[in-house]
């Protein structure tokens, strides 16, 4: 049997054939988002690659991981902070009658510790937290091998915690959240912002402007690169010890572009963590960089469609 799991992101989306016997990725196809051309062109353009993607296979399902709080029972999207027109927007209802084909929606953080437990850097856990660094920061937190969503289906919103009283307006219309601090978004403004006191950064050099330029300019010696990178740590040591004190995982796992820095970021952040959690914490978790980075969403957002045909069984 055949599953197709879309991993929706800010900027890039990125769909998957997979088979559902093994778990394995097909075919994989990744385009742009565009949010700015409005959400019925994104689902157009969602529902075209799946075409594509299907094209000679039958396929029993797709499994959508969208940013935003999403109300699973109905497949809508209800508000997404970085999505501007999604708010009460039906987007399993949109793809489903243009595929013909069920759709399951579910927020794009819990896909993704939904991957990493199945074929990640979760195997084997029972309590996991786990991040997701992009447009925005997503949270998805496995308890007891459950994935917890709250009354309203909503939670975890992790990226949403308060890391800065007083810090960056977020999307979400709040201050200081660990978004507003630690996404690709948050850090190419901390680097425009930084022009002022660093012009002679090696950033400015760059044709544009991203979170990859900074960390790059960071381990260079760069002093704005080092800075947005302190900040970014420090904003993330904070969520990341709460997170810990809260729900005891045994493993944190952090994906996401801006996941790809390595070491640089989770060297710091592993030692600052230690620092600020309790001594009866010290030792109970490691924290780890997804293992599947892209791939997890998609295969998250893939066994959300075995998950809900069995519940309809
Ligand atoms: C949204 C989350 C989402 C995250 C990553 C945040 O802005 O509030 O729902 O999981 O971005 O896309
Ligand atoms: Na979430
Ligand atoms: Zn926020």
């Amino acid at each position: 049997m055949y599953i197709v799991g879309i991993d929706l992101g800010g900027t890039f989306f990125k769909v998957g054939l997979v088979d559902a016997k093994d778990g394995k990725i097909i075919k994989k196809i990744e385009r742009e988002t565009k949010v700015h051309e409005g959400r019925v062109k994104v689902v157009e353009r969602m529902a075209q690659a799946v075409l594509e993607i299907t094209e000679g296979f039958e396929y029993t399902g797709v499994g959508v991981g969208s940013p935003g709080s999403i109300d699973h029972d109905r497949g809508i999207v209800r508000f997404s902070p970085n999505f501007p027109d999604w708010v009460d927007f039906e987007l399993g209802g949109e793809l489903s009658s243009l595929l013909n084909k069920p759709v399951f929606v579910e927020n794009d953080a819990n896909a993704f510790v939904l991957g990493e437990k199945w074929f990640g850097a979760g195997k084997g856990h029972e309590h996991i937290v786990a991040l997701t660094l992009g447009t925005g920061v997503g949270g998805g937190v496995i308890s007891h091998g459950v994935l917890i969503t709250g009354k309203d289906g909503i939670g975890t919103e992790l990226g949403h915690v308060i890391v800065e009283p007083n810090g960056p307006l977020c999307g979400c219309g709040n201050y200081g959240c660990l978004e507003a601090i630690a996404s690709a978004t948050a850090i190419k403004r901390m680097a425009i912002e930084g022009q002022k006191k660093f012009p002679e950064s090696e950033i400015f050099k760059a044709e544009e402007i991203s979170a990859k330029i900074v960390f790059d300019a960071a381990r260079n010696g760069d002093l704005l690169g080092q800075t947005i990178v302190n900040r970014v740590v420090n904003a993330l040591a904070i969520g990341v010890a709460n997170f810990i004190h809260i729900f005891n995982p045994s493993i944190v796992v952090v994906g996401g572009g801006v996941s790809r820095a390595g070491d640089i970021l989770f060297t710091p952040l592993r030692e600052k963590v230690k620092h600020l959690v309790m001594p009866s914490f010290k030792g109970t978790y490691e924290i780890v960089q997804s293992p599947l980075v892209e791939d997890a969403g998609i295969l998250g957002a893939a066994s959300i469609v075995l998950q809900r045909k069995m519940n309809q069984q």
